[in-house]
């Protein structure tokens, strides 16, 4: 498996202007954002892991030592379109690639693993990591139909009030196949509320061209706490300092 590591972003409403710093350098617990996902995917080769970089790049490229690719995404237009600069580099590739986000940095590794090996066990185009929580916070809804398969992802900001009352989110970690997953993200269109291209507009594609689609659902757990705002950074510190204890 391969790695996509999504850390373009300014982080707007980390004032990162005032801190001269982009997002996903943002130190918890004396260690930056990103540095705790790249750890947790330790698990893979360092060489098989791109970053996408934009905001403030330079001070990413030398923050990030070792063997990984780093790719620069100039206009940040979205999670999709931060995932479509890559193409070039997968071009040879064909397999699973997970893609997580540099500002959650509570996930474990065994959950990476555990969703990794529940795509290749059940041979699925796209597996997407959901968690169900009682007092969800803005994150994009997880839509499923009569039969509870899923159908999509909403999020949040689009999300009708009915939509905005499930439970089951999505958290911002996805296993694709490469080939579907570059051969679509041409196809996304950002006609939303952030007019923004969503990789959460991908899982939707899979179902509707009938391929497979599957979930792996965790319950009630701190690790799908990511930084938006600086509430979320020091509450992910506090975490990660109780689990360092
Ligand atoms: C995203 C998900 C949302 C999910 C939430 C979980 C999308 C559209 N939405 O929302 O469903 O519930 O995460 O935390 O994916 N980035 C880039 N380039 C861009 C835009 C973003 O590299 O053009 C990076 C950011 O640096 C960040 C990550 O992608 O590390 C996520 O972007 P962010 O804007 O924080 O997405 P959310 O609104 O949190
Ligand atoms: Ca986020």
């Amino acid at each position: 498996m391969k790695a996509i590591v999504l850390g373009a972003g300014k982080g707007t409403r980390l004032l990162s202007e005032k801190y001269n710093m982009p997002k996903v350098l943002r130190k918890a617990n004396g260690k930056p954002l990103i540095g705790y996902v790249l750890d947790a995917l330790s698990f893979l080769e360092q060489e098989d892991i791109t970053v996408v970089v934009g905001y403030k790049k330079e001070m990413v490229y030398e923050n990030i030592k070792g063997n990984y690719k780093l790719i620069s995404q100039d206009e940040q237009l979205g999670t999709g379109h931060a995932v479509m600069v890559t193409e070039e580099e997968f071009k040879e590739y064909d397999g699973p690639i997970l893609v997580a986000y540099g500002d959650m940095p509570l996930y474990k590794r065994s959950t990476y693993e555990k969703m990794f090996e529940k795509h290749e066990k059940e041979n699925a185009t796209c597996t997407v990591l959901t968690a169900v929580i009682d007092d969800p916070p803005a994150y994009g809804r997880i839509i499923r139909n009569d039969d509870n398969e899923m159908i999509g992802v909403v999020e949040a900001k689009d999300c009708t009030a009915e939509q905005l009352a499930v439970k089951e989110l999505n958290v911002g970690v996805y296993v694709f196949d490469s080939k579907f997953l570059f051969d679509n993200l041409k196809l996304l269109k950002n006609n939303n509320v952030q007019k923004e291209y969503y990789l959460t507009d991908i899982p939707k594609l899979v179902m509707e061209k009938n391929k497979k689609l599957i979930t792996h659902t965790i319950y009630n757990s701190n690790e799908v706490y990511g930084v938006n705002t600086l509430e979320e950074l020091e509450f992910c510190e506090k975490i990660l300092s109780e689990e360092t204890k």
